[in-house]
């Protein structure tokens, strides 16, 4: 991969893509930004966009769109069956993920939801090596339990390990032994493991998972979602691959696996999802299911422009200078953060940077929220939109039990070419204030909680009036300045 070097000014991720279409953002004083918060119930899912400065809850549907997709929105053949725009899409599936037969449905947990659907009953275990938050309420849903195993080294948040993301083997064939392979419909692997901080597995890891599973029968799942990026990675991290394209990594990892799903609201940065296999029978398996739940097979739920725009978006995740732009401008984040001392993931995964709230708020109990109240104080002093990624997140046992998260994160995603260095520099000098004052923050509770997803529409609030400490601090530092 081609490298550009500074001379004079210290080396910085260098946009290699113009801007032509712009947004006008908001940054609004801190007085209406407490307002909206309280408005919110402290759940930065509830906030709306006129009172977000920089929106980096997720990389989920809002990454920046290319002129070539745009123009491809424009041709779609609108056909409720036997659309063009459909076999195209299908020829880049095969062209770029390498399975010839292609399941379309409106996003990634409608994927989740069409599998467990067909291979979850009750006494099914998934193991994989970490869930995402869609996947397992979807597993739940259908009376399945899932079997995280990770390594150790996983589940370290500063770290120097380049694959956080691997599934401990030996941990698999335990688990299969234990549980029998006949109770376990497939195995899943995530491709850069979105809950521990988007970190990637190894191709050397896969290949050892699909061992086991050629050795047990058990089919293989991986979720694409964020593939280009874990293939980015490989491609850094991994001896072997250091001459290989995108395009050969990728291939290789799917074809690794038996079922590949994935959200196209991240791979692709467009919007939709989709199963893909080589395998006949897994196709027909899941084949009546999509009429059912997501729409006619040539379409499944998603509006024909965006399957154009899908078709065109996983061309480009074969583009070095497309995948690597967001990995290489949250490095740039996470390792100024550091520079300040503010705890992070390492290493810099993918998705976005993510802040160690149990290690900043060690003085919030974990019952009280602590990424959620992180979350909320840096909005509230900046505007930025993150996203609790911790106990708030997590679904309540089967006895109605709080499940502690093993780690308390706070992403701050970075979609792919959104923002400029100028907006990530903020985000740093407001993230390292706010570690500055970090014991300024305290908890939140539940107000509403609901029974399902809980973290989407919860509404909380602060339990003593820590947000009006912070904001004399935000005066007495920033003076006017919003
Ligand atoms: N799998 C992974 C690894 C994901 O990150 C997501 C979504 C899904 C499945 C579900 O896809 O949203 O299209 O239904 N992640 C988003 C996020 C929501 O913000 O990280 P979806």
């Amino acid at each position: 991969m081609e490298e550009i070097k500074f001379y004079y000014v210290e080396n910085i991720p260098l946009e290699l893509h113009k801007v032509r279409v712009v947004q006008k953002l908001h940054l609004v004083p801190i007085e209406r930004r407490l307002k909206a918060l309280e408005e919110g119930g402290y759940n930065t899912f509830r906030l709306t966009t006129n009172d977000v400065f920089l929106d980096m809850l997720t990389d989920s549907g809002t990454n920046a769109m290319s002129d070539n997709q745009l123009a491809a929105m424009m041709r779609a053949d609108d056909a409720y069956a036997g659309s063009q725009s459909f076999f195209r899409l299908q020829k880049a599936v095969e062209d770029v993920l390498g399975k010839k037969y292609y399941l379309p449905v409106h996003q990634g947990r409608a994927a989740e939801n069409i599998l467990s659907n067909a291979y979850i009953r009750k006494g099914s275990l998934i193991p994989m090596n970490y869930h995402f938050t869609t996947t397992m309420a979807h597993i739940t849903q259908y009376g399945g339990k899932i079997a995280e195993l990770l390594y150790d080294e996983g589940y370290v948040i500063d770290s120097a390990h380049p694959f956080k993301g691997n599934m401990n083997i030996e941990k698999l064939e335990e688990t299969i032994k234990t549980h029998g392979a006949k109770n376990i419909p497939f195995i899943r692997m995530e491709a850069s493991t979105n809950l521990i901080g988007g970190q990637p597995f190894s191709v050397q890891n896969l290949r050892d998972v699909r061992t086991i599973a050629d050795k047990y029968k058990i089919r293989l799942v991986l979720d694409a979602s964020l593939l280009g990026e874990n293939a980015y990675l490989v491609h850094l991290r991994e001896e072997e691959f250091k001459e290989s394209s995108l395009g050969e990594i990728i291939k290789i990892m799917t074809d690794l696996a038996d079922i590949v799903y994935f959200s196209a609201r991240k791979l692709s940065s467009s919007r939709g999802g989709g199963i893909c296999t080589n395998d006949h029978d897994v196709y027909q398996e899941l084949e009546a299911l999509i009429p059912l739940f997501e729409g006619f097979l040539t379409y499944g739920g998603i509006s024909v422009r965006e399957i154009e725009s899908m078709a065109v978006g996983l061309y480009e995740t074969l583009d070095e200078t497309m995948i690597r732009q967001s990995p290489d401008f949250i490095a740039y984040l996470v390792n100024s953060l550091d520079a300040h001392g503010v705890p992070m993931v390492k290493p810099a995964g993918v998705l976005g940077a993510h802040v160690n709230a149990m290690d900043i708020c060690d003085h919030i109990p974990q019952k009280e929220y602590p990424a959620g109240a992180l979350a909320a104080a840096l909005y509230l002093i900046s505007g930025i939109r993150g996203m609790e990624r911790g106990t708030l997140s997590n679904q309540r046992d089967e006895y109605g039990n709080e499940t502690l998260a093993d780690m308390e994160l706070v992403r701050l995603a970075v979609p792919r070419r959104v923002f400029t260095l100028s907006q990530i520099k903020y985000v740093v000098d407001r993230m390292a204030w706010l570690y500055e004052n970090r014991k300024l923050i305290g908890g939140l509770r539940f107000v509403y909680e609901p029974p399902v997803l809980r973290f989407f529409m919860g509404g909380l609030e602060p339990v003593n009036d820590w947000p009006q400490k912070l904001i004399a601090k935000f005066k007495e530092d920033f003076g006017e300045s919003l």
